[in-house]
């Protein structure tokens, strides 16, 4: 983090939108965090970064309108939170008590510990297992973190989901699919349905992840449902449900 403070101070100093203009969020008057923490997670602009936290938060609440209720979860898991762009949004429905987000990047979670005391956030290693007990969670989501990892990687990610999750439990993650375009891509994922490359963001993990494990991942619709129903009942796969990106909404509902 060191290493980057000039640099907030730089950039935060020229911000895209005054303070002033920060109370048209709703979460604008909670903490925000540095430039380099929004970088990370795509979003250096504050008013990005509040925009687009606040867009994806409702349109996956009304995604999940049809499978549960947020207001009856008293347990819910942001996988992969970054430094807490989504998870901020949801005080405004349940319990700050129930709220819980990990992630791989210790910055963020020091970031978010500090900031969000009354939620708890954990690091979790690049690889299961995470510190959490089984049946844990009534909702799981997970914005942009299936869109990172490898297809053995990803596997071992279900695996523990599916563990964490309690039995009926809902699992929401995003996949970038063919609705998003990559044209190194297009011909490994028509092969296989599944195809990554290095991923654009790659030099903000390098100091604290093995070489070639961020990647950028795309997933076929088709080959989601085939090979993710080994671990859940696939409720809906919508397309563009999550603005670019595609939202899966599962079920821990198989033995
Ligand atoms: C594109 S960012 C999205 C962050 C956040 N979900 C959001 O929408 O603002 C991807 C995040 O996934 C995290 N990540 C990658 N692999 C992970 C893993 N296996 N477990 C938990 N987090 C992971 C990264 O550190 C990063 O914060």
């Amino acid at each position: 983090m060191a290493r980057w403070k000039a640099w907030d101070r730089f950039i935060d100093k020229f911000p895209l939108i005054s303070s002033s203009r920060l109370g048209q969020y709703k979460t604008g008057h909670l903490p925000i965090p540095p430039a380099s923490l929004r970088l990370r997670v795509g979003e250096a602009s504050k008013h990005i970064y509040m925009i687009t936290g606040e867009r994806v938060f409702r349109r996956l609440r009304n995604q999940l309108k049809k499978y549960l209720k947020l207001e009856d979860c008293q347990t819910i898991l942001d996988w992969g939170c970054g430094c807490g762009r989504l998870i901020r949004n949801f005080p405004e429905i349940v319990p700050v008590s129930g709220l819980h987000g990990c992630d791989i990047d210790p910055d963020a979670i020091t970031w978010l510990k500090s900031h969000f005391p009354e939620m708890s956030f954990e690091t979790v290693a690049p690889y299961p297992p995470t510190p959490y007990q089984d049946n844990q969670f009534d909702l799981i989501y997970g914005i942009s973190v299936f869109t990172h990892l490898t297809e053995d990687t990803q596997f071992l990610w279900l695996e523990e989901l599916k563990r964490i999750s309690k039995k009926g439990g809902i699992v929401a993650v995003t996949v970038h699919g063919e609705t998003t375009t990559d044209p190194s891509l297009a011909e490994p994922l028509s092969e296989s349905g599944i195809a990554d490359r290095e991923g654009d963001r790659w030099m903000f993990f390098k100091h604290f992840l093995d070489d070639g494990y961020y990647r950028l991942t795309k997933h076929r619709k088709d080959y989601v449902i085939e090979k993710w129903s080994n671990y859940f009942e696939i409720l809906d796969f919508v397309e563009k449900g999550i603005g670019r990106q595609d939202l899966v909404i599962m079920r821990n509902s198989l033995k």
